[in-house]
């Protein structure tokens, strides 16, 4: 048992991108605390089985269909949530991902979409959250953000920026509500395999995973530990994260060069080429 006051019996979470990838395994992780959770994402058919995956796993679970790229999307989840379950505990915006194409070839509006999924739609679900969050006089907001500006991963452009947005949005939200109580952390990830969009690269390429790589249980596990211990920002990555990341700030030329090194900068040519070829292929 956690000894955090918003993980546990009585206690309400909302993850977002809980239909596939990452998010069913940061769901799962927190409902083994015990508690409800609420699973969103817009696919109701992949809600419905990994709602019924995580029930026959003992979990207390339940599930809600929006599209968080829609107006009012994240206003009406919330107020659902509160309505339905008394309260909002612990917030989890997860929900998040790149087409990976080039930047100049997708239109503005495709490239907004990635900023209101990845950087609008957590900070309106954090502002729809966080009055009943004061109410109660307890809270936690984490926010899932990547490395991808800090190693200026190829064709990200739109991503980089709402990733690195998340980082800046959640150091004030922390600083202004904790005395409050009313928390928030930020996880920012690497690149992830076993689950979620860097595993579907590596399928879709025919790659392997690399040594760089981190499991995708242990994002869930991060979550639980920044929510149980109040830490600020994770890194989740092999090695030193943290350290990478301010080297990464330090030489801002270091991650070009290590993405020619590794070979992701023709990986993505090649996923890019791929996706171009199939507009509806896995994003
Ligand atoms: N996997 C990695 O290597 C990696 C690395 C760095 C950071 N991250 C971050 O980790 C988080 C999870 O990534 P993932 O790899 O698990 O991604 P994923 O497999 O692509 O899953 C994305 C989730 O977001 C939901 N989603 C997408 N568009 C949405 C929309 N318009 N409205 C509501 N929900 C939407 C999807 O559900 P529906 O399709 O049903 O809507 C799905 O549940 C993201 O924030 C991602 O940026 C991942």
């Amino acid at each position: 048992m956690s000894t955090s006051n918003v993980l546990g019996p009585g206690r309400t979470a909302l993850v977002t991108g809980a239909s596939r990838g990452i998010g069913p395994l940061i769901a799962a992780a927190i409902a083994r605390q015990g508690g409800h959770v609420v699973l969103t994402g817009r696919s109701a058919a992949d809600l419905k089985a990994v709602s019924a995956d995580l029930a026959a796993a003992g979990a207390d679970v339940s599930c809600i269909a929006a599209d968080l790229t829609q107006p009012g999307a994240a206003q009406t989840l919330a107020e659902t949530v509160e309505q339905e379950h008394g309260g909002i505990d612990l917030l989890v915006n997860n929900a998040g991902g790149d087409p990976l194409r080039e930047f100049h070839t997708m239109t503005i509006e495709q490239n907004l979409r990635t900023l209101q999924l990845n950087l609008i739609a957590p900070v309106a679900l954090s502002h729809a959250t966080l009055d009943g969050m004061l109410r109660r006089g307890r809270g936690h907001i984490v926010n899932i953000s990547a490395m991808a500006g800090r190693v200026s991963f190829p064709y990200t452009e739109a991503y980089a920026a709402a990733k690195d947005g998340l980082i800046g949005f959640t150091r004030v939200l922390r600083s202004d509500y904790h005395a409050r109580g009313v928390s928030a952390s930020v996880l920012i990830l690497g690149a992830i395999r076993g689950a979620g969009q860097g595993q579907r690269m590596l399928d879709e390429s025919g790659m392997k995973a690399s040594g760089f790589m981190s499991p995708a249980e242990s994002v869930a596990q991060t979550v639980i530990k920044a929510v149980a211990k109040d830490r600020a920002e994770l890194v989740v990555m092999p090695g030193p994260g943290r350290l990478l990341r301010a080297v990464m700030d330090y030489f801002p030329a270091l991650g070009p060069a290590l993405n020619r090194a590794a070979g992701a900068s023709t990986t993505v040519q090649k996923i890019t080429e791929l996706r171009e070829q199939k507009p509806g292929a896995a994003t």
